[in-house]
């Protein structure tokens, strides 16, 4: 059965734009499951460069359908000059499907995401500050907006109330803000019901008889399995469901349907916003990974946290998702170093460990243990097959596939669509 599903083995931004676009030319629906317009995918096309936010990456590709199944949290201003900004350089996106139980970013729970970092001071998350958190909040709650909702203003009116009615205390009381009107929402909210009327459907459906007809369905995670509410190092995570089940419930698609699941590995280790990082450099060596990678968030402009590859997060990222391939990408950024650090157990209280631990206070302790691989000089970003890079390269490639626990079936040697060597195909 063609189900994929393409998610972040690290804690995101780890090229998962490219390698989705890279398979967008031969599959037939690009589904994104969770998340919102924190993510940002970056996507050359010939000398055209794509930062996508909210929309599937399969966008780009003329054959495919993008979907944004029920899992995902929408901002609809977002969304709709995403589709103009692509619309104006002449891309087309009338293919595009939202499920209409999608939950609706609201303008106030982009408020409230705000207010509460800040109260938050040194303790706050370092969210993205897109009302990611406080949406799924409300959806968990039974009090979300969902996409449906646009289509009934009266039922739109009494939800948008019952969500108000406590913000408004806590905006108000706690916060010092002033209150939310509801009527000045219902009709912002009702102004996007016709713009996206045309893209509405029950998406659940289309895709499992999409799967039915043996159509090739790519699922696409945001952000990354550290990242992931359950998963990840909570409770510096998103809150939502990036590891490979969150691809079933994001979609309505079993998990029996599911072929494969690759992970998109960066050959380093970055992290936007707070929260432990083993392998975290402070040095030249970050700095670096940082100028080379081009390690700046697409959709914060914040600069990347940068540290060497992490063995540990890797093998936990194929047990937590069950992987069966690993993409690894930017291979070409850690050319030039004569010795590659790369971290293979941690050190937690004077005691080797191996495995990722699951108390977050071990895990803020551990100190990464290094084994040094040979580097390499030459120029890798026109080698076409694993034979054309240097040894030394194929060996840091080999070695890591060895300590991660799954085939690295592809590799990114360059940020182009062709920079790409193809081990194993995944199709
Ligand atoms: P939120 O998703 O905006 O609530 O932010 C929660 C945490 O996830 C913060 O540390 C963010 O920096 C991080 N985060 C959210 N989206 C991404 C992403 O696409 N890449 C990397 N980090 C992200």
């Amino acid at each position: 059965m063609p189900a994929l599903v393409l998610l972040g083995a690290q804690w995101g931004d780890e090229g998962k734009g490219k390698a989705t676009d890279l398979l967008g030319g031969s599959v037939d629906y690009v589904v994104r499951y969770q998340g919102g317009n924190n993510a940002g995918h970056t996507v050359v096309v010939g000398d055209q460069k794509y930062a996508l936010h909210l929309l599937p990456s399969g966008i780009l590709s003329p054959g495919c359908t993008p979907v944004i199944g029920n899992g995902v949290v929408v901002d609809p201003s977002v969304l709709l000059s995403e589709l103009s900004g692509l619309n104006e350089r002449g891309v087309d996106t009338s293919k595009l499907l939202i499920s209409g139980n999608a939950h609706i970013i609201t303008p106030y729970n982009v408020t409230v995401d705000k207010v509460t970092e800040r109260f938050l001071g040194k303790r706050k998350i370092g969210t993205t500050g897109r009302g990611i958190g406080p949406t799924y909040a409300d959806k968990i709650n039974r009090v979300g907006i969902r996409v449906q909702d646009l289509y009934d203003e009266s039922i739109l009116t009494q939800k948008v109330e019952a969500a108000l009615d406590v913000k408004n205390q806590m905006l108000t009381k706690l916060f010092n803000r002033r209150a939310i009107g509801v009527e000045q929402v219902v009709e912002e909210l009702l102004g996007y019901a016709d713009k996206l009327a045309p893209y509405v459907s029950d998406t659940v459906l289309v895709l499992n008889q999409a799967l039915e007809q043996d159509k090739v369905v790519l699922f696409e995670g945001g952000q990354g399995t550290l990242l992931d509410i359950d998963h990840g190092t909570y409770p510096f995570v998103t809150s939502s469901n990036p590891t490979a089940g969150g691809a079933c419930t994001g979609s309505g698609v079993g998990p029996t349907k599911i072929s494969r699941v690759i992970g998109i590995l960066k050959a380093y280790t970055t992290r936007v916003g707070a929260g432990p990082f083993p392998t975290e450099l402070f040095d030249e060596d970050g700095e670096a990974l940082r100028r080379i990678g081009g390690e700046r968030g697409v959709t914060t402009g914040r600069d990347r946290r940068c540290g060497w590859f992490d063995a540990v997060i890797a093998r936990y990222a194929t047990r937590v998702n069950g992987l069966t391939d690993f993409f690894l990408t930017k291979l070409d950024v850690l050319t030039g170093w004569e010795q590659i650090p790369v971290c293979v157990a941690y050190e937690i209280d004077g005691k080797r460990v191996e495995e990722l631990p699951y108390s977050q206070t071990d895990f803020h302790h551990a100190k990464p243990v290094y084994e040094m691989l040979p580097g390499w000089s030459e120029d890798i970003s026109r080698a076409k097959s694993f034979s054309d890079l240097p040894k030394n390269a194929q060996a840091y490639v080999k070695a890591l596939e060895e300590m991660s626990g799954a085939p690295i079936s592809a590799i990114g040697v360059g940020p182009g669509r062709t920079e790409t060597i193809e081990i194993n195909s995944f199709l």
